[in-house]
């Protein structure tokens, strides 16, 4: 492992030059792979390790658009596509990539099959960490790890496609085997990491639920959604007030902070935007700690992840879940957004 200095701290990191595709083939070469669950993170990291010579089989519940979609990217039913059941007997890796509630239902069937020296793979530390809430505890008898990517699924894909990759973390949970580090970093460059770093599950699980109810999403659409009811209140009309609030972030200034940071932003906008921009900024910080202090505590107490195995395991989860996403979409702010992004230059033709 290489050290960087992050900001002033020395932290470790593997990178893909250093731990090469072949070697993780080397190491990985004896072993099947069986992805659980063909959702969002199953596709991305299946279909990578496919692409890089590792032995992959999927397993899927039977009759859902997540299994014709195994299908249609070439997954074959009875050769590399099967159930959940005969898919985790098969594998020697059993990446159980299940949403957090499935794994929580199908863990009485899955723990029975979980031979001697098998490696149980997480990509989130949820089932570990919250084991009281998720009834999820491994046999001592297997290696139980995590590699996990940091962005959706279907980017882990998408990026793999335009040859770079995705960050991930990786953690050891258990190491029976004794090669639990090297097979799990294997696996992190197979299935088309950037660079890997090391975390604990407990560390993976809090950051992750934080950061996905803050800056990545829930706090980005509510400041939005703050900032574009305050311009309409003030009467400017909606293209006005998505363009500024929405357009001109995603289009624009993110993409800027993404390739050359926040400093350089401030530096090369208006010298109007940047006095405001840096007047205003720690405000927003202050507002917005106390929400943040009450998230992580809510995360680290484990209520987050209480609603959410309540909320997911309800049987009209996905119904009720679309009556709300439908809300969001009928909403005017969004239906503006549709016509924005409609009048984009390459979307008119
Ligand atoms: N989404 C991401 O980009 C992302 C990013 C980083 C880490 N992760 C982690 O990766 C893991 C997978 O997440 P995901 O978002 O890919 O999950 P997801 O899309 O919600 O995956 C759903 C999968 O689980 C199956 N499933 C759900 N409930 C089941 C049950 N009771 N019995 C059998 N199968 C069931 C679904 O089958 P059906 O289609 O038949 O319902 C589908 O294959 C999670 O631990 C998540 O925290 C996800």
């Amino acid at each position: 492992m290489a050290k960087f200095d992050f900001g002033g701290v020395m932290e470790e990191v593997i990178t893909s030059e250093e731990f090469s595709l072949q070697e993780a083939r080397d190491i990985l070469q004896d072993e099947t792979v069986a992805v659980l669950g063909y959702g969002v993170q199953g596709p991305g990291q299946a279909l990578n390790m496919r692409d890089n010579g590792i032995r992959v089989i999927v397993g899927q519940r039977e009759g859902g658009a997540s299994w014709d979609r195994a299908v249609a990217d070439g997954f074959v039913p009875g050769e590399t596509l099967f159930s959940l059941e005969e898919a985790a007997k098969r594998g020697t890796v059993i990446q159980n990539l299940l949403s957090d509630a499935g794994q929580v239902a199908t863990w009485p069937t899955l723990k029975e099959l979980l031979d001697d020296g098998k490696m149980l793979y997480f990509s989130h530390g949820f089932s570990i960490v919250y084991k009281d809430q998720t009834g999820i505890i491994p046999p001592s008898n297997v290696d139980v790890v995590l590699v996990a990517p940091k962005g959706s699924g279907r980017t882990v894909r998408t990026n793999f496609l335009d040859g770079s990759g995705i960050n991930s973390s990786f953690a050891i949970f258990q190491d029976y085997t004794g090669n639990a580090r090297e097979k799990t970093i294997a696996l992190g460059i197979a299935i088309g990491s950037g660079y890997l770093f090391p975390t604990t599950f407990q560390n993976e699980v809090y950051s992750d639920l934080t950061g996905e109810r803050g800056v990545l999403m829930g706090c980005l659409a509510g400041v939005m959604e703050a900032q574009y009811n305050l311009l309409r209140k003030h009467g400017h009309t909606p293209s006005e007030a998505f363009n500024e609030t929405v357009e001109e972030l995603t289009q624009s200034l993110i993409r800027l902070v993404a390739e050359n940071g926040m400093d350089w932003m401030f530096s090369n906008c208006s010298t109007t935007a940047q006095r405001g921009a840096l007047d205003w900024a720690p405000k927003f910080r202050d507002a917005v700690v106390p929400v943040f202090d009450d998230l992580y505590e809510k995360v680290i107490s484990g209520s987050e992840t209480k609603r959410v195995l309540e909320a997911n395991s309800a049987t009209d989860y996905r119904e009720k879940l679309q009556k709300e996403l439908d809300v969001i979409k009928n909403s005017e702010m969004w239906k503006t957004g549709t016509t924005v992004r409609s009048l984009r230059p390459e979307n008119r033709s």
